[in-house]
C-alpha cells in the first residue's frame, strides 16, 4: 500500500521479528532494507543509521497490549525522537482504549474512526510529538 501511494521502495525500513517471514519480505521487497531484529530495542538491535537522518514515519502494527505500559511508552517516544518534528508514528489498533497515553510521553495523538471493513474492525493511531 505504501507503494501504490508513492513512497519509494528503497526508503522503506522493515522491522520484523520473524526470520520467516524476513525471508518472503526480502523476497518481495529487494530494494527495501529488512532488518530481522526486536522492535522494542530499537537502540540495540537497529544498525547505527536508523534514525540518524530523522525518519519520516514509522507505521507498526506491533501487538502492542502484549507488553508491559513502560515498554510501549518505550518503542513510541524513542521512535519519536528519531523522527522530524510532528511526524506520524502510525499504529493500527483492535482495541477499544489506548495502547500508550499520549500525556505520557508529551504525544499528540490524533483517533481515525472505526475502520468497519477491517477484519476485526480497526482503528489507527497517529502520534507525533507535542
Ligand atoms: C499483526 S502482525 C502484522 C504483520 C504485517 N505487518 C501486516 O500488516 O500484515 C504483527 C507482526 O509483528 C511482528 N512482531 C511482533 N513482535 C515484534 C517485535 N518485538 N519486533 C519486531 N516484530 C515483531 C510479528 O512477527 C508479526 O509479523
Amino acid at each position: 500500500m505504501l507503494i501504490a501511494r508513492g513512497v519509494p521502495e528503497r526508503s522503506l525500513v522493515l522491522v520484523e521479528y520473524s526470520r520467516e517471514f524476513c525471508k518472503l519480505l526480502r523476497a518481495r521487497f529487494p530494494a527495501a532494507e529488512i532488518i530481522q531484529g526486536d522492535a522494542y530495542a530499537i537502540g540495540a538491535s537497529m544498525p547505527g543509521w536508523v534514525g540518524v537522518d530523522p525518519l519520516e514515519a514509522v507505521v507498526s502494527s506491533l501487538p502492542l497490549f502484549t507488553r508491559p505500559d513502560e515498554m510501549r511508552e518505550d518503542v513510541v517516544a524513542r521512535s519519536l525522537e528519531r523522527m522530524k518534528p510532528a511526524a506520524p508514528f502510525i499504529q493500527f489498533s483492535y482495541a477499544f482504549t489506548q495502547p500508550v497515553k499520549p500525556e505520557r510521553i508529551g504525544a499528540r495523538l490524533e483517533i481515525s474512526p472505526w475502520v468497519k471493513r477491517n477484519l476485526p474492525p480497526a482503528r489507527v493511531l497517529v502520534y507525533r510529538s507535542a
